[in-house]
């Protein structure tokens, strides 16, 4: 599809000079391109050739030609630089390689020729601990015959680096960039994403693989969620039973800390530990029952779930205990922020032990937060002697605490506007829960501080960004990254680019795009599903399975919670674990369906619909097969059922689209009879949901609503000697009052 000649087509007539006589053309597709129709055909800014980059930058102007990266590239630094930006410009140069070939020839094999095409230029090498106000900025030069990137700091050259690599285009077995002049900064300071590790443990090489795609997502903190009820992760010399008692063997030792540290620095991003306490600690109370509130605590918890477990605030042994502790992990975690968690304190064993309830009621305390207001009062000058600022969960806001603590904010975004209102800094997480397996779409609008915040200038500089919150406990290291990728890149955009930055479609055309760069740096939330699906189906063929798994996804955590119990010994190995939320075919089959059923140019219209033929064919050629299948696998009992209701919903898709095209009304109760498959395919199964319905129910309504029949003998709307549109009744009547006037059109009723 040619974008650019679509949007001068779904532009007024005037503004392009086209004859009078088509601004009846331009005023029948100004109706389409309405903004809210969703449609990629009538949305894409029209770049001459679109460019493919996530996050967008802040300011963008293309330039004349292209640059050629050839073997003569060669990338060299003006001026001094330090050793993280030479494995910097490596790596780069490596992933160059493998796209464009003979670029390591060219730019390692001395004197060869390689003229040097890329200069780098860094003010600074940054903060010798990166802080949370490291300048990130760069700009991008890139002409005809040279590219210049320059950064204040070591981090802003990678910045400028991941961008410098989505430039990228092949053509004509030829790598070239376009001319373009990039300014760029991130909107917001703190771009995180959190990893659980406690409730399933991801090896090392997960984590730095998830650091490289961080770093292509220009995100900057890796909070590292290390302990919770279900296991302690981080080893401790001076404690060594955390991990001898705590952690089934799986636990990071000392050195492998310093190593994810010092892998994630190279790559610009922070790394914020996180110990959650005084609540969510059984597995530290398994170790060191004697700081605990008295629970007789066996082993570690194989169930998920509001914990029962609480370190003892009113023992003053305990915080010699977290003094020393938190000494011990002050020097493997050079970060100015230490994440003590907070979060679901609710005190059960604390008003279960008579002494505690003592020590409540002799301080003055009500209830069980105003003794975590106090453990944390405590806390505050421990985690200070050790160099850290605090931050955790919602559940430490509370008046009592100096407002240097960071709130993030998890339970919604009111208690993030609370936090800046008292003054308090925070970020945001509650619309970032991968598990709540939400679309990109829907995280991606969700903002820290959205266009119509109430926060004045001042609270609205305390909300320093956010952080994507990946919770383990339905995920392990085979199905982690189809998880969390490609959708944190949705988030990540949100985080980095300008706030005016909305439009959805333009975001899914980068994303899908983004996501192969992903795969191309090590994740593998693509090939991972495809792998587990062979092992589920028995190695059938991956093409048809992929037909199914592009059209189905995790149903939310809650509800997998509810339809299978999840705990510890969940095999995560079924349909559910092989699909990934959000697909492409959700967007794809609701913009062809829009397309479809709201009258998007002819020619479009007609594409989406042979797409839509072909698919909804597949799905009843397919169903049977896959039911078949699943019939002979013990892990597969459910789907079946999924199976057969999808070759049923391809059926419901083609009867509409034949009513549509012939321009036939249904009988009656055929409306009824669709839609009582479509709500059939709705209900919870399998433990996955098909993606589609929303908008196969608006394609039935279309087929059996009477619609109006436009056409015009109009030379610019020529298609197949004449042009169509369906509309609504609601929509006829603004068609005909906006044209009624002009007489080379005809409005029939059908
Ligand atoms: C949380 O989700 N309990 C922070």
């Amino acid at each position: 599809m040619n974008s650019s000649a679509l949007t001068a087509k779904c532009a007024f007539g005037s503004a392009y000079g086209l004859p009078r006589r088509s601004v009846l053309l331009s005023l029948l597709l100004a109706l389409f391109c309405l903004p809210s129709s969703g449609s990629l055909w009538c949305q894409d800014v029209g770049e001459a050739a679109p460019l493919k980059l996530m996050p967008l930058p802040r300011s963008t102007e293309m330039g004349a030609g292209h640059l050629s990266l050839d073997a003569h590239f060669k990338a060299g630094f003006a001026g001094d630089h330090d050793a993280r930006l030479d494995a910097a410009l490596a790596r780069m140069i490596t992933r160059l390689d493998r796209q464009c070939g003979e670029i390591r020839r060219s730019q390692y094999a001395g004197g060869s020729g390689g003229s040097q095409v890329l200069t780098l230029k860094v003010a600074t090498p940054g903060d010798a601990v990166q802080s949370v106000d490291e300048n990130e900025s760069y700009q991008l030069m890139i002409t005809s015959t040279q590219a210049k990137l320059t950064a204040a700091t070591d981090v802003g050259a990678m910045h400028g680096m991941e961008t410098f690599l989505q430039l990228v285009t092949i053509g004509d077995a030829a790598c070239s960039m376009p001319a373009v002049t990039i300014d760029d900064e991130p909107r917001f300071r703190w771009r995180g994403l959190m990893i659980d590790v406690s409730r399933h443990f991801e090896p090392v090489s997960v984590i730095e693989r998830t650091l490289d795609g961080m770093a292509v997502a220009k995100l900057n903190v890796f909070h590292w969620h290390l302990s919770d009820d279900q296991g302690f992760r981080a080893e401790s010399k001076k404690f060594p039973r955390f991990t001898e008692a705590a952690s089934d063997g799986q636990f990071y030792t000392q050195d492998q800390m310093r190593e994810v540290v010092a892998y994630a620095r190279a790559r610009g991003i922070r790394v914020v530990p996180e110990f959650d306490m005084p609540g969510h600690t059984t597995s530290w109370l398994l170790a060191y029952p004697e700081y605990g509130s008295g629970e007789d605590i066996k082993e570690l918890p194989t169930v998920f779930g509001i914990p029962q477990a609480e370190l003892d605030p009113s023992n003053e042994k305990t915080y010699k205990f977290l003094d020393a502790f938190v000494g011990e992990m002050a020097e493997i975690f050079p970060d100015a922020y230490f994440h003590i968690g907070g979060d679901e304190t609710e005190g059960k064993g604390w008003l279960a032990n008579p002494r505690i309830s003592a020590f409540m009621q002799k301080k003055g305390f009500k209830a069980p937060p105003d003794l975590q207001a106090y453990f944390n009062q405590r806390l505050l000058p421990i985690l200070a002697k050790h160099g850290k600022k605090m931050v955790g969960w919602d559940e430490i806001l509370n008046p009592s605490l100096p407002k240097d603590i960071m709130i993030q904010s998890w339970r919604g975004e009111a208690s993030l506007s609370q936090g800046a209102v008292q003054g308090y800094s925070g970020i945001l997480s509650a619309p970032y829960y991968l598990d709540a397996q939400k679309t990109s779409e829907m995280m991606f609008l969700a903002d820290p501080v959205p266009a119509d915040t109430k926060l004045n200038s001042a609270q609205q500089q305390l909300i320093l960004g956010g952080e994507v919150c990946m919770w383990s406990e339905q995920l392990d290291s085979e199905t982690v990254d189809s998880r969390i990728w490609p959708r944190t890149m949705a988030i990540a955009e949100r985080f980095w680019s300008p706030q005016s930055d909305r439009d959805v479609a333009n975001m899914y055309r980068r994303l899908r795009l983004a996501s192969l760069e992903l795969e191309d740096v090590g994740l593998t939330q693509i090939s991972g599903p495809e792998k587990l699906r062979r092992s589920l189906f028995g190695s059938r063929d991956p093409e048809l399975l992929n037909v199914f798994a592009s059209v189905i996804e995790p149903v939310s955590f809650h509800e997998r919670y509810q339809g299978q119990h999840t705990d510890g010994f969940t095999s995560l190995d079924r349909l559910v674990d092989a699909v990934a939320a959000d697909p492409p075919g959700r967007q794809e089959i609701a913009q062809e369906i829009d397309a479809v059923v709201n009258h998007a140019r002819a020619g479009n219209r007609q594409a989406a619909e042979m797409e839509l033929r072909r698919r909804f064919t597949e799905w009843e050629q397919v169903a049977p097969v896959m039911e078949a299948w699943a019939h002979r696998s013990p892990r597969l009992s459910d789907t079946e059922a999924r199976a057969r209701q999808l070759g049923a919903l391809g059926q419901v898709g083609l009867e509409s689209l034949a009513y549509l095209d012939t321009h036939t009304v249904p009988a009656s109760g055929w409306q009824d009879a669709q839609m009582a498959v479509v709500a059939d395919a709705d209900k919870p199964l399998a433990l996955v949901r098909f993606v589609f319905l929303p908008a196969l129910r608006e394609l039935v309504q279309a087929a059996a609503a009477n619609f109006d029949e436009v056409q015009s003998e109009s030379n610019h709307l020529r298609y197949g000697g004449h042009y169509r549109i369906w509309l609504p009744p609601f929509e006829t009547a603004r068609l005909r009052s906006s044209v009624k006037a002009l007489e080379s059109i005809t409005v029939k009723s059908h």
